[in-house]
């Protein structure tokens, strides 16, 4: 936030490429509902973000990850919503935390210290708790700094997401609830 006043500034990462996804409609859903004081920006590249390679790293940063770690570096906070796939996270959330996880611009990586809140959708009866666990144990080795409750584990999506907007009242109130709490978990970090 740079004035009093200002909202604070929130990348918001889907780990899904698919069109019509429930967990790129709940990140949707976040930004309508997220409080006066903070505002989500949403970075839509991951199908351009390359498979991680340490070779590809040493030649210097594909364009698409320099614009990943830009769109973290400059929000004061990261909001990740994840798919479950065989009980964890999607392989492109997972490799988008993996180059967010390495130097940026010759100093400290974009994930460390960045407040971080994590939420998933799933039609299945499990809400994503395993997928949010795995993310939770990779960005604790980031040093992102990751807000624990409240949790949303929007599952049954398909009644609950229809045509692409979230329609459910209990679940639009827990998606606010948890981005109210996390406007107060940014700004125990960040003034
Ligand atoms: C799934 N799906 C799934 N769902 C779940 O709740 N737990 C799981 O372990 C899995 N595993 C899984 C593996 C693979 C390879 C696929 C393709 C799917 C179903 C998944 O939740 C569903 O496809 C969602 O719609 C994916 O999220 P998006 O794309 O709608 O955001």
């Amino acid at each position: 936030m740079t004035n009093p006043g200002d909202a604070w500034r929130v990348c918001g990462i889907a780990g899904s490429l698919r069109e019509g996804s429930f967990n790129r409609a709940l990140l949707r859903a976040a930004r309508e509902l997220a409080p006066p004081n903070l505002e989500i920006e949403v970075f839509d590249r991951l199908a351009d973000v390359p498979m991680f390679n340490a070779d590809v790293e040493a030649e210097g940063d594909p364009e698409p990850v320099t614009a990943l770690k830009r769109a973290i570096d400059a929000a004061d906070g990261l909001l990740l919503v994840t798919p479950e796939y065989n009980a964890g996270v999607t392989g492109p959330m997972k490799n988008a935390v993996d180059w967010a996880s390495r130097r940026y611009d010759g100093g400290a990586p974009v994930l460390k210290g960045k407040p971080t809140a994590v939420m998933g959708a799933t039609p299945g009866l499990l809400g994503t708790a395993r997928a949010q666990a795995h993310l939770r144990t990779s960005l604790a080795n980031t040093g992102a700094i990751v807000m624990q409750q409240p949790q949303v584990h929007l599952m049954r999506a398909k009644e609950r997401i229809v045509d692409g907007e979230l329609v459910d009242e209990d679940s639009r109130k827990f998606v606010t609830a948890l981005l109210e709490a996390f406007a107060d978990w940014i700004g125990r970090f960040r003034d």
